[in-house]
């Protein structure tokens, strides 16, 4: 059976929360710990069945056609289910790319939930997550929907609880790319966050500072040593009263979070006026569906 209509889908942007690289693996990847978490700055991704496909973005930089990871994932849905899609998609991208936000991997899984709907859920929820991980480490965590620790290269998880919080992401307005942020890091270096401490955590432990040195992003120290201006961003933000900041995944996003939106507004003041600011909250679920896929 097919569903009828339009859909129109929030893909949210992540942050991670820490993020520990533990070793290369045989296959290439990185085995890694990190806690990922979805946040209110969103893509938005429209989809209806029609009589010849079609697919615009409105980031007319990023590709247009088979290469944009919207429609890789539309082609491994059709080859999963045996279904040939006619379908016209409108991206509308609002999370900077190769920012470490993981915006291109929401789009994928907001279409991957869409198309199933549509066509009247033809493959189950285990199955979309076996296309997820095909796809990319992180799109698994984006049909979760909710804050996760993650494990293996990413795709490995376990939600969790994360305090609703406000805060800000800077976009210095340059990319990182993460397959190189990898292979940059100097994997004896690396720090181990304690998230085992952060069983029951909560907005008001954001005061006491135990999370700023308890847990770290190990891509930190690569990326800040090639753009300087990102880890004096970050000092600045503690300045400003933020309770945590970091690198978002290899950047080049960095993220602080506050007790109060108060704190955040002033902290705008700031920024470099050629970078970008979002006003973010933390989210318990990302696309404000319900969690099933
Ligand atoms: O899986 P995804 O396509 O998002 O990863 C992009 C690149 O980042 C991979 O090609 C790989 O080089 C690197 N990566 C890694 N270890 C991970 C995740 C990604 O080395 N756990």
């Amino acid at each position: 059976m097919i569903g009828t209509g339009t859909l129109v889908l929030k893909a949210p942007a992540k942050i991670n929360f820490g993020l520990d690289i533990l070793h290369r693996r045989e296959d290439g990847y990185h085995e890694l710990k990190t806690m990922l978490v979805p946040i209110s700055l969103a893509d938005t991704l429209r989809i209806q069945i029609a009589a010849r496909e079609q697919f615009s973005c409105s980031d007319t930089t990023l590709p247009q056609d088979a290469g944009n990871l919207v429609i890789r994932a539309l082609r491994l849905f059709e080859e999963s289910s045996g279904i040939a899609t006619s379908l016209n998609i409108h991206l509308e991208k609002r999370i900077p790319t190769g920012a470490g936000l993981g915006g291109g991997s929401s789009d994928a899984a907001a279409l991957l939930r869409g198309v199933n709907q549509l066509y009247g859920k033809p493959l189950s929820r285990d199955e979309l997550l076996e296309l997820a991980a095909l796809l990319g480490s992180d799109i698994p965590f984006f049909l979760y929907d909710c804050p996760c620790y993650a494990t293996g290269r990413g795709e490995m998880l376990v939600p969790t609880l994360f305090p609703s919080l406000p805060g800000l992401i800077v976009f210095p307005g340059f990319p990182v790319s993460t397959a190189i942020a990898y292979q940059a890091v100097d994997l004896s270096l690396t720090s181990g966050s304690r998230f085992v401490s952060l069983k029951g955590f909560q907005r008001s432990d954001l005061a006491s500072a135990g999370w700023r040195d308890d847990i770290s992003n190990d891509f930190e120290s690569v990326i800040f040593r090639l753009h300087p201006e990102l880890g004096d961003l970050k000092k600045k933000l503690y300045d400003s009263g933020a309770g945590y900041v970091s690198l978002s995944g290899s950047g080049s996003a960095v993220y602080a979070l506050y007790e109060s939106r108060q704190i955040g507004d002033e902290a705008r003041l700031m920024i470099p006026a050629n970078w970008s600011v979002f006003s973010i909250e933390t989210l318990l679920h990302g696309t404000g569906l319900p969690r099933e896929i």
